[in-house]
């Protein structure tokens, strides 16, 4: 009948050490580690947030759109807030409706309906000490169904040490666990609903470290393992795949972030076989061709977690104008899937890292498969390319060895850096561009990628000797421009670090540091083993820097 309520500032096992948080004595729990979004980092801002009477505690992923307009209503009211976050006017207003309500579920539904924005809710209160509250709409939300016990999750990796069944919530749904199982009820359907309980395979080691240092470099190793599950998988599920691609007059390809450079991948791959595609961040998309997106198109949504809120937006309005949508994701039964008409699962396994790196390169094999099953279909040579495929995973297997520990001295020389460039041309493009992400997401360097030719329209003013250029050098038809770009550069004093073909001794020469990459890549291939070496060394870069 009573909550005890720890939270602070900083990294998990220093607070664990202060607040010791696995002392806690009960049956029931909720917690969160958030980034600050409103309010300055403190104490007080942190989760959970707690209502006047503090008997009420929630903790909150998402943004609550009219926070401000409630918090006066509420301030009004007499209620006293302790923090500047959005989330503090959730436990206010549920004990607001209390007041007139009979029961807390009923205070609770009043005070979601009044929420604009997005939220994934846990609840508890002291009031009812056997459950635990939850709520989605926009923000992922999943409930783990285990022995007599259950688990609320923004993912499913947080509870797969207890369970592999897993009930995942749609927009609107909202309810409680307690030890009777799973209450559930949806706002717009006004009553109660019926989810399934899907079991996933993703075990409980993938969701360890398994001796790694980090997630992102269990996961960088992961991708020869995760792009062989993966070439499996599309082999099954891609039977309708050519007559979806024929019948469409358009093709887009949406995403946002990694899985956008893995999208122009596809769009540099399928035209290389004839087949016109447009990769548009989802962001963008409705502004950009929002407006021409009719019943006649085909939009392939790609995200690893099938729960961007962009992505999802996109192809959301693409449906409502009669679009068909193929969803690429990663996550079996994810919002993505439920607005797909033809939904392609990859294998990558859990992504607990944040920075992709295993999910890029098996969005990359399922394009790749894709255009490699269409262009057979349609009589293009494509000579032994699904065989290379699929024996890709062997070859990623020896460019993670050859260039760990170049990667390691390599960053030896970045930490002190502020800024890189990341060059490529056609297929080594969206290479390049998710280089310079990985840099400045892990190592917090200024990185930025860009089409080689346009450095002489502006970006080359920046660079002085020393500035970092990685490029990204394919042996097909761009070559010979790349070389011009790299001596470019040069004649500036940047630093060149090229990712080559082995026997490319040609760039080798010209570049200060060389990652190679074994020959037979300079094709649709080429992400799958040319991204591993800049993986590496930003993750390297970030280890050098101190950074967690
Ligand atoms: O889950 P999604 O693939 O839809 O996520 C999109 C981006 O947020 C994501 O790719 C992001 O850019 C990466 N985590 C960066 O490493």
């Amino acid at each position: 009948g009573s909550i005890d309520l720890r939270k602070d500032v900083g990294k998990i096992d220093e607070l664990e050490k202060r607040l010791k948080f696995s002392e806690m004595v009960g049956y029931i729990g909720i917690g969160h580690t958030r980034w600050a979004t409103h309010g300055a980092v403190t104490r007080w801002n942190a989760h959970p947030h707690i209502d006047c009477s503090g008997k009420i505690v929630v903790v909150h992923n998402g943004i609550i759109e009219n926070y401000v307009d409630l918090k006066r209503d509420l301030e009004r009211k007499g209620h006293k807030f302790r923090t500047q976050t959005d989330t503090e006017v959730i436990p206010h207003l549920i004990e607001e409706h209390l007041k007139e309500k009979e029961t807390f579920l009923e205070a609770f539904e009043a005070a979601i309906r009044e929420l604009k924005g997005a939220y994934a809710l846990a609840i508890i209160t002291s009031l009812e000490p056997e459950r635990i509250y939850f709520a989605r709409f926009f923000s992922p939300l999943v409930i783990g169904i285990g022995d007599k016990e259950y688990f609320v999750a923004s993912d499913i990796p947080a509870f797969l040490e207890w369970t592999q069944r897993v009930i995942i919530l749609h927009d609107g749904d909202y309810g409680y666990v307690s030890q009777d199982g799973v209450f559930l009820k949806n706002l717009f359907v006004g009553d109660f609903v019926e989810r399934d309980i899907m079991t996933v395979e993703w075990t409980k080691e993938m969701a360890e470290k398994g001796g790694f240092e980090h997630f992102m470099l269990k996961e960088i190793h992961e991708q020869p393992e995760s792009v062989r599950r993966t070439i499996i998988m599309a082999e099954k599920q891609m039977a309708d795949m050519v007559s979806m691609l024929d019948d469409a007059e358009d093709i887009y390809i949406v995403a946002a972030g990694t899985s956008y450079y893995a999208s122009l991948h596809g769009q540099y791959a399928f035209a290389k076989y004839g087949l016109k595609s447009r990769a548009i961040v989802s962001s963008e998309f409705l502004e950009e061709v929002g407006t021409f997106v009719d019943k006649d198109d085909v939009i392939i949504g790609v995200s690893q977690s099938g729960e961007t809120a962009d992505t999802l937006k996109a192809l959301r309005h693409a449906k409502n104008r009669g679009a068909k949508i193929i969803a690429i994701t990663n996550v079996i039964g994810s919002a993505i899937t439920r607005i797909a008409d033809k939904s392609i699962i990859m294998g990558a396994g859990p992504e607990i890292g944040v920075a992709a790196t295993k999910t890029f390169t098996a969005q990359v094999a399922t394009l790749n498969y894709m255009i490699l099953k269409w262009a057979k279909a349609h009589g293009y040579d494509v000579g032994n390319l699904v065989e290379k495929l699929r024996n890709a995973p062997e070859d990623m297997s020896l460019v993670l060895k050859d260039n760990e520990d170049k990667a390691k001295k390599l960053a030896e020389e970045m930490y002190v850096k502020t800024n890189a460039y990341y060059l490529g041309r056609g297929l080594g493009l969206p290479t390049a561009l998710e280089g310079a992400l990985k840099m400045k997401e892990i190592a917090y360097i200024h990185a930025e990628g860009y089409p080689a030719g346009e450095s002489k329209h502006g970006p080359i003013a920046l660079v002085e000797p020393g500035f970092p250029i990685f490029a990204v050098v394919l042996k097909d038809e761009t070559y010979h421009r790349m070389q011009i770009a790299i001596e470019e550069m040069k004649s500036r004093g940047g630093y060149i670090v090229s990712v080559t073909e082995m026997d490319d001794t040609h760039t080798q020469n010209m570049s200060d540091f060389s990652f190679f990459v074994p020959g037979g890549y300079s094709n649709i291939l080429a992400p799958l083993v040319y991204v591993i070496p800049l993986q590496l060394v930003a993750y390297y870069t970030a280890v050098k820097r101190g950074y967690d």
